[in-house]
């Protein structure tokens, strides 16, 4: 895109100009200053020597060595990605590959966000598809979430003037923010507020940008107690060594092994091999890669398998890694996810190795109330040579009745569980190590759930690739309440299902079902071609929408009928244009 260099000035004085004491810029009002009783907020300095020499000719430094905006803001290491690309593509900034490298990891740590506060976004560099339930109101969603997740300002923290400057920039870039900004929010039925519901002496309802600059403000300011106390406990990541891995992938199962990291030369950087063996069939996989850890916990990497991949869903291809770290380096969490939409990824958990007993996964999630003799695998690290049933623990009602197998790594007990047993989940515990809320007892599946409850998938052909979809069957319990669909229901995990293809009937005759493409008997959607089809009525192209069902195989209702459970599935178009793709990992 070509800017004349009228508006990139104008821009620059709307944004970079420091704003002086108890000053702020208001939106719609150009650079014109609001005098306001508050005090100005303090700056994090930069002190890197090369961030100040690429980013201050512009960014003006003030004596306590703040640099404009950027000492008003922190943010993830894909958020500062975003921006330093901004500055070269639309602002003028030169650096190299390199420097950008190095800059991004001086911002990405010391302007970037705690463990806690990174915790609740991390579905935004995972890249999942959820429905966001952090956002606080209509009004906050008209301003800040219909163009892209909420996500992407939470993922900040900054001044509130900042915010403001945020804003600012959208309505100056962004054509129809404005008009978010400024739009009404909506009555409780759906309908515009064309009025203002002026009752005598009430405030007036705030347009969306105000109501979001206020929310943003409070909610992700630029200094937290949590961001405090990680700047004074940052460390650097003491994290090679071996690790214990369970993985789970949607439509392939339960996986375990081991990461081994590996240090590769600045004590940020690490090469890791993965060994994962499947617990549905046995095969194994071994994947090897790299990564990088910013701001102390936040591990971005790379690995692919050794083996060639065959199929989209292939375990062997190349993923890119994202893990939190927890603070006390022990643990991390993440998704490894590939998939030109990111829709196949191995859902991760990681322990430490440890000359201690240590469990790190459990091979089944339910068993039933009742059931005798059942073979439980746990996987974990120096699993005692000498064992008993004694040293296990499966909480109330399940009894370990003998230890069938074990190595240091693997054991197999067998287990029975009472008739009376009370539903619900239940710690497995090896001597003093604890998976807490491993495995669920049940009396009965009472209704099964397909997920994702509803789905997105996305021609493609050659030139757009295609969106996939993998679809779960996943069992539950009615609970303690003995009521379906309730707060305390219980997850079985996923039960074996039989599944097809239904038409979900919205525009008549339209017979989407023959179309949209092929649902494999492992419920992976794999859509059909883009472009008219000329076998469609009127040449159509492929799009539409249907139900995905799942008929369990075992699992019955109360008249002796399988369970069923349907997922909405909406096959749209590629999508044609891709906004930026942050790209952190080595
Ligand atoms: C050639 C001038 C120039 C250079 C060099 C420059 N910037 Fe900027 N920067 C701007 C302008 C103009 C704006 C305001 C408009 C905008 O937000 O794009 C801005 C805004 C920003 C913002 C606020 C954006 C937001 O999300 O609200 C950040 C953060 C930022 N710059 C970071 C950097 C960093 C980091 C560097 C150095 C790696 C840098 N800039 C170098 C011109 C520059
Ligand atoms: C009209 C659509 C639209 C609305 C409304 C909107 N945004 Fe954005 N926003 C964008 C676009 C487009 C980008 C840049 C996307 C990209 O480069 O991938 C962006 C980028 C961002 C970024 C990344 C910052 C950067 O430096 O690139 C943040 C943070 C952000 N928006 C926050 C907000 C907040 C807060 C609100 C509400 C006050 C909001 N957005 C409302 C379209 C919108």
């Amino acid at each position: 895109m070509k800017r004349s260099p009228a508006i990139g000035l104008a821009i620059a004085a709307l944004c970079l100009a420091p704003l002086s004491q108890g000053q702020r810029t208001t939106t719609g009002s150009g650079s014109a200053p609001a005098a306001t009783t508050e005090a100005p907020e303090v700056g994090i300095p930069v002190t890197d020597p090369l961030v100040v020499s690429k980013c201050g000719t512009c960014h003006v430094k003030d004596a306590k060595g703040n640099l404009s905006r950027i000492s008003y803001a922190r943010t993830t290491p894909e958020g500062w990605e975003e921006a330093i690309k901004r500055m070269v593509r639309l602002n003028g900034l030169k650096i190299t590959p390199e420097e950008g490298k190095r800059i991004l990891k001086y911002l990405a740590t010391y302007h970037g966000l705690a463990p806690e506060e990174a915790k609740p976004v991390m579905y935004m560099a995972e890249h999942r598809m959820i429905d966001e339930t952090n956002i606080p109101n209509d009004a906050v969603r008209t301003a800040c979430a219909e163009c892209h997740a909420f996500g992407r300002p939470l993922t900040w923290r900054r001044s509130k003037d900042d915010w403001q400057l945020l804003e600012n920039m959208h309505v100056a870039l962004y054509a129809q923010a404005e008009t978010h900004f400024r739009r009404s929010t909506r009555n409780p039925d759906g309908s515009a507020i064309t009025v203002a519901p002026a009752a005598a002496g009430a405030a007036p309802t705030p347009e969306p940008g105000v109501a979001a600059l206020d929310f943003l403000s409070k909610n992700a300011p630029l200094h937290t107690p949590e961001w405090a106390a990680w700047r004074a406990r940052l460390r650097a990541p003491k994290i090679a060594g071996k690790w214990l891995v369970t993985a789970t992938v949607p439509g392939h199962g339960i996986y375990f092994g081991d990461m081994l990291i590996e240090p590769a030369g600045a004590d940020d950087e690490f090469k890791t091999t993965v060994k994962l063996k499947s617990v549905k069939d046995g095969t194994t996989i071994t994947r090897t890669g790299q990564g990088i850890v910013y701001a102390g916990y936040s591990w971005r990497g790379r690995s692919k398998g050794v083996a060639t991949p065959k199929d989209p869903d292939d375990l062997t291809r190349e993923a890119r890694e994202t893990m939190w770290i927890a603070p006390d380096q022990s643990s991390a969490e993440g998704r490894w996810y590939w998939g030109d939409y990111q829709e196949f990824g191995f859902d991760v958990k990681l322990v430490r190795g440890s000359s201690e007993p240590t469990l790190s996964g459990v091979s089944i999630s339910s068993i039933k109330a009742g059931s005798k003799a059942v073979p439980v695998k746990l996987y974990g690290d120096s699993i005692p040579a000498q064992l008993t049933p004694a040293d296990l623990d499966f909480g109330s009602g399940v009894k370990v009745t003998r230890i069938v197998s074990h190595t240091a790594s693997e054991l197999v007990a067998e287990v029975e569980v009472a008739a009376d047993a009370v539903n619900g989940l239940r710690d497995v515990e090896l001597r003093r190590s604890t998976l807490p809320n491993a495995i669920a007892v049940y009396d009965k599946v009472d209704y099964i759930k397909v997920t994702p409850e509803t789905a997105l998938a996305r021609l493609g052909s050659d030139v757009h690739p295609k969106g996939y979809q993998q679809f779960e069957a996943i069992g539950f319990n009615r609970g303690a309440d003995g009521k379906m669909n309730t707060a305390d229901d219980i997850n079985l995990g996923t039960i074996e299902a039989t599944w097809s293809v239904e038409e979900f009937y919205s525009v008549y005759g339209d017979d989407d079902k023959a179309f949209v493409g092929h649902l494999s008997e492992t419920a992976l959607f794999t859509p059909a071609s883009d472009g008219p089809n000329p076998e469609r009525k009127f040449s159509r192209n492929n799009y539409g929408n249907v139900w995905v069902v799942a008929t369990a195989k075992n699992d019955k209702d109360k008249f002796g009928k399988p369970l069923t459970g349907k997922s909405y599935l909406v096959v749209s178009v590629p999508t044609y244009i891709k906004w930026d793709q942050p790209e952190v990992n080595p």
